[in-house]
């Protein structure tokens, strides 16, 4: 089931109330509109896939920090990926469970590093001056940090190169040549580090689940080798980066489910390795069982997978015009609320919300926005029926990277040195959009973007 479905008459719906309708409820446009119980069911598919498994799902927030979603997935017991001291405070605010947040990124400052240490979440750490500054926030909180190494596996993920990480000439994470130094280090302090676990996240929109075999077979080594030196390592963190259908071909690309198998049919067969044969028969039962025996438990981090379907950036057209051989649709959406299409040139699926009358012609257009440079595109060279001034678009699949990376430019969002009243989510100013529920009582929630 997916909130988005056509009617039979040809209107497009989010849990079955027409988007019109709730265009006609909403004074601003453009504004993002997701679907809570589609949240509900994309955290449950993971959960489901997870059962009976000691593990912890770390939504990555930077994929959409939207507070009244982060209170929703922290009450559902889902834990949080981090990448800054500001989504860390969020994070806390919106209820999550500190031990069962993860703190990652590649240039961590120390004041980040230390309210990390006071809340007791997990570090990964990646660098030489990262652990310098791990252990010094240790020192200044008087705690001891729980890190996961966060290993450079040289795995291609096969995706766009500006959202592949785990490429050995990526900025992220360690090389095999330098374990052994981390491992050393880690040993020198006792008293600030416990190193708990292996980490490794090789980039996004991720389609092959034989990706992540070859990433959980290297990281499973690296685990041997950290154990071999007496190092009690629990967790195991493969990170997020499964991809979605944002062509909307119905193809069928890797679920949860076959993310998960893909990672404990790897810790089966370290099992293997090492069971006794007290153990053995035990092989042959269900995998998350075996899992459960050996001690190792599965962190992952999915961000996009668990949140960029749930939502959809609904623009009015504002009209139609051609120069030359192109045709534009031009709407009041743009790149400052949807940035991936002129970023990675990524694909979202387009549609209008209403069905036109018989006598409007099928064309060819770019889908465009006002913004005041040819970047500004949503979509090319897209099939749709010719839109009248007014009617509603949509592009699909808004849920993930579009309001956390939406910028102020042009003021189609204003900015906060403007002076102006700002829409937020949080108490930290940091989100331009307003967020609750409607219509009153009802099961949804959308934020605005644009200030009147
Ligand atoms: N863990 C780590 C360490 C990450 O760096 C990321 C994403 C995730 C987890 C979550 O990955 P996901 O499951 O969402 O693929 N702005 C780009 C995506 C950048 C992803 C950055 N890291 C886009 O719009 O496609």
């Amino acid at each position: 089931k997916h909130c988005f479905t056509k009617s039979e008459d040809g209107y497009l719906c989010c849990e079955g109330l027409r988007v019109e309708d709730v265009m006609n409820n909403i004074e601003k446009s453009p504004f993002y509109l997701y679907s809570k119980p589609q949240i509900t069911r994309n955290f449950q598919a993971y959960r489901d896939a997870l059962e009976g498994l000691d593990s912890i799902i770390g939504y990555a927030i930077k994929a959409n920090n939207n507070l009244k979603i982060l209170e929703h997935l922290s009450k559902l017991g889902c834990g949080a990926v981090l990448v800054s001291g500001n989504e860390l405070r969020l994070a806390l605010h919106a209820g999550f469970d500190p031990t069962r947040c993860i703190f990652n990124g590649n240039g961590k400052l120390l004041k980040e590093l230390v309210l990390a240490a006071q809340g007791g979440v997990f570090v990964n750490v990646d660098s030489e001056f990262d652990l310098d500054n791990i252990i010094s926030a240790a020192r200044i909180a008087g705690k001891k940090v729980n890190l996961l190494l966060r290993i450079n596996p040289d795995v291609d993920p096969q995706v766009h190169p500006y959202v592949a990480t785990g490429n050995k000439n990526s900025k992220f994470g360690i090389r095999n040549e330098k374990l052994q130094w981390f491992l050393d280090a880690v040993k020198a302090h006792p008293n600030e580090l416990k190193l708990v676990g292996a980490h490794c996240h090789l980039g996004s929109t991720i389609t092959k689940v034989g990706i992540f075999w070859d990433a959980a077979v290297l990281m499973v080594n690296y685990i041997d080798q950290i154990r071999a030196q007496g190092f009690k390592i629990d967790y195991l963190n493969i990170g997020g980066g499964l991809g979605i259908d944002y062509y909307h071909t119905g193809a069928v690309l890797p679920s949860p489910r076959d993310l998960i198998d893909t990672s404990c049919r790897v810790l089966l067969n370290l099992t293997k390795c090492q069971v006794t044969s007290i153990l053995k028969p035990i092989l042959y039962l269900e995998v998350r069982e075996l899992v459960l025996s050996r001690d190792l438990n599965l962190i992952i981090e999915p961000g996009r997978s668990l949140i960029a379907n749930t939502c959809c950036l609904v623009n009015h057209v504002t009209g139609v015009k051609t120069n030359g051989t192109k045709k534009f649709i031009v709407i009041d959406g743009s790149m400052a609320e949807l940035i991936r299409p002129s970023l990675y040139d990524a694909y979202q699926h387009i549609e209008l919300v209403s069905p036109l009358s018989p006598g409007a012609g099928i064309s060819i257009f770019d889908v465009v926005g006002p913004v005041c440079e040819s970047a500004d595109f949503l979509g090319k060279d897209r099939e749709l029926p010719t839109p009248a001034p007014g009617a509603g678009l949509v592009v699909h699949d808004a849920g993930a990277y579009c309001m956390s990376m939406a910028s102020t430019y042009n003021l189609k969002i204003a900015h906060l040195s403007t002076g102006l009243t700002l829409e937020t989510t949080g108490p930290y100013g940091a989100t331009p959009l307003r967020s609750e529920a409607i219509p009153a009582g009802a099961n949804w929630v959308f934020a605005l973007t644009q200030k009147d």
